[in-house]
């Protein structure tokens, strides 16, 4: 029987796979040809959704963007068998997206089914469990350490050290927290993996449970992401099923569980501590640190909370050794990047690569540039707190310490591309405006700093007092950066502090007061 492959991934869904997906397996049976339709996560080239493939005897031969519509078509050029038309693309791997990439992380997304344990042990899942068994928790931590890995939910914090702090922290319960609420604008890396390849996260939180002496895991989704709960509820149930989790994991005596939790809807609640209070069924208001999660976390007790692409690096970790992840990339950013390209860009999609590749090469060569056809104005990398980023910057490393010395950050890789028809005034004031309705409302420098913020950019884009205003906002912008509790007051400055250094021209008075003066 032909096996094709057809995504279940919110993003191939949205543009209709699930109509193709009915459709091939109604015209196999019309046709009278045994079809096994297997529905896997995306490849990540979205552009290129739904994108199908075809196994053939000389591998697997994709096909897109494919709609409901096309398939009668494709069965009449002989699909099945790999036959040539308009939409074959030839062997995905071949694909220059996909073949200029190194996939660590993702080397398994949109290939196998997310609902088979099977299909994810034959790809190589859990040999990384199964050598953390054999290394016990110091030789984990060592391990997790030696890669280099660093959080790759925004702050960049050394994973092994996290790690080691919860491990050292003598308590009854400790608890292992997954942070997939995934608020940053343009990116969708943890929602692919949850949808793609769950398993893998489920893998990496078990031996963080391991690692650290914790019995109970939380993944905490945000609740507009239905599909990739749906996943991670059906793999958790299926390896509850098959003994890697509950009271013994395998062979081993260690117990460890995981539950998830819809996400309460704020972009706050990705910030560690509120997420935490959101666990714990309360409002997502920030806490004030010390006390780290690492020592008091969840109802107090010693909690690893992580992202999910973090947790999703540690079964390579383990199974191919620290050396094997930490020989990619450069300085201090070490291993890889599943890179989010997002907003006005041609080839928006999931690329994972080594830490080093310039900005500019990601979104001129990778992205092609933007969708519009217009020139490239400005990039914002690392969400809705991260800096807009003018051509001039483009030779930028992606990595951590070279995007800090230029006032910006990497976050959660997502890298949103704009034309030249935007206006970066506005986007300063959206900061400021995101801000202001996001605010947990703890600390004054956010709270009320936003609101303010909001007028002023106001006022400068009216030509209302403009020098005067832009110093306002500049004085706004470092109270916010030096007196915010967390980093939803304390960032919303890079984005428009950038926007004002390297654009200025549109900070200038409206044409209509221009021609007044
Ligand atoms: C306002 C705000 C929102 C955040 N949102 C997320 C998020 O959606 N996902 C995430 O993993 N980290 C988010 N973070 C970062 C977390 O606080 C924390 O650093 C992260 O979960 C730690 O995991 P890591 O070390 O694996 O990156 C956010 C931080 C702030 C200040
Ligand atoms: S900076 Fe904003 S979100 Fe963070 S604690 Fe203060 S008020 Fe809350």
């Amino acid at each position: 029987m032909t096996r094709v492959f057809v995504p279940r991934d919110s993003g191939a869904l949205a543009v209709g796979a699930e109509q193709v997906a009915r459709t091939i397996a109604r015209e196999a049976e019309m046709r009278n040809v045994p079809v096994e339709i297997v529905r896997t996560g995306s490849r990540g080239l979205y552009w290129l959704e739904p994108m199908i493939e075809v196994e053939t005897g000389s591998g697997r031969i994709a096909y897109g963007p494919v709609a409901a519509a096309d398939v009668a078509a494709l069965f009449d050029a002989d699909l099945l068998a790999g036959g040539a038309c308009a939409k074959r693309l030839g062997p995905p791997e071949h694909i220059p997206f996909l073949a200029r990439q190194t996939r660590l992380t993702f080397a398994r997304c949109g290939i196998i089914d997310p609902r088979s344990l099977a299909d994810y042990r034959t790809h190589g899942g859990y040999r990384g469990l199964e050598r953390a068994l054999t290394l016990g928790p110091g030789g984990i931590i060592d391990t997790v350490a030696k890669s280099g890995l660093r959080g790759r939910g925004g702050a960049g914090f050394p994973t092994g050290i996290k790690w080691k702090t919860v491990a050292d922290t003598a308590a009854a319960q400790k608890y292992i927290v997954c942070n997939a609420d995934e608020g940053d604008s343009g990116t969708f890396a943890d929602r692919m993996v949850m949808e793609g390849d769950p398993f893998m996260l489920i893998e990496g939180m078990t031996i963080a449970g391991l690692a650290v002496g914790a019995t109970e895991g939380f993944v905490y989704i945000r609740s507009e992401y239905p599909h990739a709960i749906a996943a991670m509820e059906a793999a958790i149930t299926i390896a509850r099923r098959a003994g890697m989790l509950g009271k013994a994991i395998g062979t081993a005596a260690h117990a460890f569980d995981i539950e998830v939790r819809a996400g309460a809807g704020a972009y706050v609640c990705g910030e560690e501590t509120s997420l935490l209070e959101s666990l714990e069924g309360k409002r997502g208001v920030v806490r004030a640190k010390p006390p780290l999660p690492a020592h008091q976390g969840l109802f107090g007790k010693p909690t690893v909370i992580n992202n999910v692409l973090s947790f999703a690096a540690i079964p390579f970790i383990l199974a191919e050794g620290a050396q094997a992840y930490a020989e990619f990339g450069i300085g201090k950013s070490r291993g890889t990047m599943p890179v989010q390209l997002a907003g006005n860009v041609k080839h928006g999609g999931l690329f994972e690569t080594a830490f080093g590749i310039t900005l500019g090469a990601l979104v001129d060569d990778i992205g092609g540039g933007t969708a519009s056809g217009r020139r490239v104005k400005a990039v914002q990398v690392g969400g809705p707190l991260g800096a807009y980023f003018p051509r001039a910057l483009f030779d930028t490393p992606f990595d951590y310490e070279a995007f800090a010395a230029r006032d910006g950050l990497i976050g959660h890789g997502g890298v949103v591309v704009f034309d030249d028809s935007v206006d970066m005034a506005k986007q300063a004031r959206f900061a400021m405006e995101f801000c202001a309705v996001e605010s947990c409302g703890k600390c004054t420098p956010c709270r009320i700093g936003s609101t303010r913020g909001v007028e002023t950019v106001d006022k400068i884009i009216r030509g209302e007092d403009r020098e005067k205003n832009l110093e306002v906002l500049a004085d706004l912008c470092n109270t916010m950066k030096f007196g915010s509790l967390c980093a939803l007051g304390g960032f919303t400055p890079y984005p428009v502090m950038s926007a004002m250094t390297h654009f200025p021209e549109d900070f200038q008075a409206a044409p209509r007061l221009q021609a007044a003066e």
